[in-house]
């Protein structure tokens, strides 16, 4: 049986389908030509992640306005048609291997560099730069002509052969600026309110859509947070997915921003770090859309990523049924059992009673673990093919656990004394492992993210 249904299957990505759920994320390469021309390594690189699998494979930074902006010498210029041999070559080798090509588009804002650009430094707000060059704020005028310029860039991509493209609107760079109340201080219609702050992004997505078509599909990348003080956060990030729900194809859930070195740590992160890291931020915005696909990135080297769930056995319990799928009616068939023996009077021995009372606690702590899991983790909880109302859930829980406390009262009162002796050292037992548990602290859990 295939473990992870959802991420081999396909899916609709705007007007696409893409072969499974994975996606390779953008990497720039350092050996473009100086022009920033895609070299044969490049192709060769990106063939290899197209023939690995991948559905999606992301060509690495793109500059879509070299007039008012260039961050680096590893840009791919696509505001120059130049450009354009090497983009075909680069596309069609990743197509070749059945998976779509994509070309993350960039403006640098307040990170271009006198290096490679000798123009105004441009930032939502005036001030000093993160190189030490003061930011020239910029204007409306400006801003709608770099909108023009993200509509323009994705135009010649898609004449390169790109079937989609991401727009990079986190990690600091120009977007992310004017969504982060530490770059952005404006007062116009630009500035302020979340709404505001996101306006230059959903421009250059109506943008793009006007000049490439309805049906191609739009990824943004953006930082769930940016871990800062004073800058903005998860809450604020969900909020604009909802912005963005129906509109944008597909969202990209990073973290983070270049302009405080210490969030690089996820940003990027090392092998030491938890596997799916940032899976957090996907999660959380994903409740957040609707219509929008999300795909969460970040030490993402396997399926199955972990989880911390802050529980103990309970928690473990819930984890074991749901995630293996333990079906319900045959806990409730236990659970019957159990009650055969007071009920047809049977001749119970210590043995006999004491496992229908381990059987009823058991059952109760099933239903009561798989209760607390819909709401700790909804996302192994939708998985499950059991589903049942927490109603349910929480109805069979309360039963359980009152005719638990039943049975052991009316068994106590047919017991003989060592049949006593011995319930109470299960029933101690018992308690003991599961104070154990709870003072252990967390219970770490493999849960599939597929979905996120
Ligand atoms: C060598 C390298 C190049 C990268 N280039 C880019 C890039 O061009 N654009 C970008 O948005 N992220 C870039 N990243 C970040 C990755 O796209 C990705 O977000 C990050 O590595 C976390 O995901 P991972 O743990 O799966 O690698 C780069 C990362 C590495 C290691």
């Amino acid at each position: 049986m295939n473990p992870y249904p959802h991420l081999f299957s396909p899916v609709r990505i705007g007007g696409l389908t893409a072969r499974n759920r994975i996606e390779s994320a953008p990497g720039s390469m350092g050996d473009l030509t100086p022009e920033g021309y895609l070299t044969r390594e490049n192709v060769a690189a990106y063939e290899v992640k197209a023939g690995g699998g991948a559905a999606i494979v992301t060509i690495g930074e793109s500059n879509v306005h070299t007039k008012t902006g260039k961050a680096h010498g590893r840009m791919v210029p696509l505001d120059d048609d130049e450009v354009l041999p090497s983009l075909i070559n680069t596309t069609d080798a990743i197509k070749h291997h059945g998976a779509l090509a994509s070309i993350e588009l960039i403006h640098p804002g307040r990170r271009a560099n006198p290096r490679y650009y000798d123009g105004p430094i441009y930032g939502p707000s005036a001030g000093m730069g993160p190189l030490g060059v003061p930011v020239t704020e910029l204007d409306e005028e400006h801003i709608e002509e770099i909108v023009e310029a993200f509509g323009d860039a994705a135009e010649m991509a898609k004449l390169g052969g790109v079937d989609l493209c991401m727009v990079h609107a986190g990690h600091g760079w120009l977007l992310h600026q004017f969504l982060s109340p530490l770059n952005n201080q404006r007062t116009d219609r630009f500035g302020g309110s979340l709404e505001n702050r996101g306006r230059f992004a959903l421009l250059v997505l109506e943008n793009i859509k006007k000049k490439c078509g309805a049906d191609f599909p739009v990824e943004f990348r953006i930082s769930g947070s940016e871990l800062t003080p004073g800058g903005f956060d998860l809450d604020d990030m969900v909020a604009f997915a909802g912005m963005l729900d129906g509109k944008l194809d597909l969202l990209n859930v990073s973290d983070g921003t270049f302009h405080v070195p210490s969030t690089n740590t996820t940003m990027v992160p090392s092998m030491f770090l938890p596997h799916g890291c940032n899976a957090y931020l996907a999660a959380a915005i994903k409740k957040g859309v609707r219509h929008t696909k999300v795909a969460a990135l970040g030490w993402v080297t396997k399926p199955i990523l972990q989880a911390c769930v802050d529980g103990w056995l309970p928690s473990g319990l819930g984890v074991l049924t749901v995630k293996h799928k333990i079906p319900y009616v045959i806990l409730t068939l236990l659970y019957l059992e159990s009650l055969a023996p007071i009920f047809f009077e049977f001749n119970i021995s210590t043995i006999g009673n004491m496992a229908v009372i381990l059987n009823n606690v058991l059952f109760a702590l099933v239903c009561f673990s798989a209760v607390r899991l819909t709401t700790r983790v909804p996302e192994l909880w939708a998985q499950s093919r059991f589903h049942v109302s927490t109603g349910t859930l929480k109805f069979w829980s309360v039963l359980g656990g009152v005719a638990t406390l039943g049975q052991t009262l009316l068994l106590f009162s047919v017991l003989k004394p060592y049949e006593m002796v011995g319930n109470g050292v299960v029933l101690v037992t018992a308690a003991g492992y599961a104070v154990m548990r709870k003072r252990s602290g967390k219970v770490h859990m493999e849960i599939s993210y597929e979905e996120a």
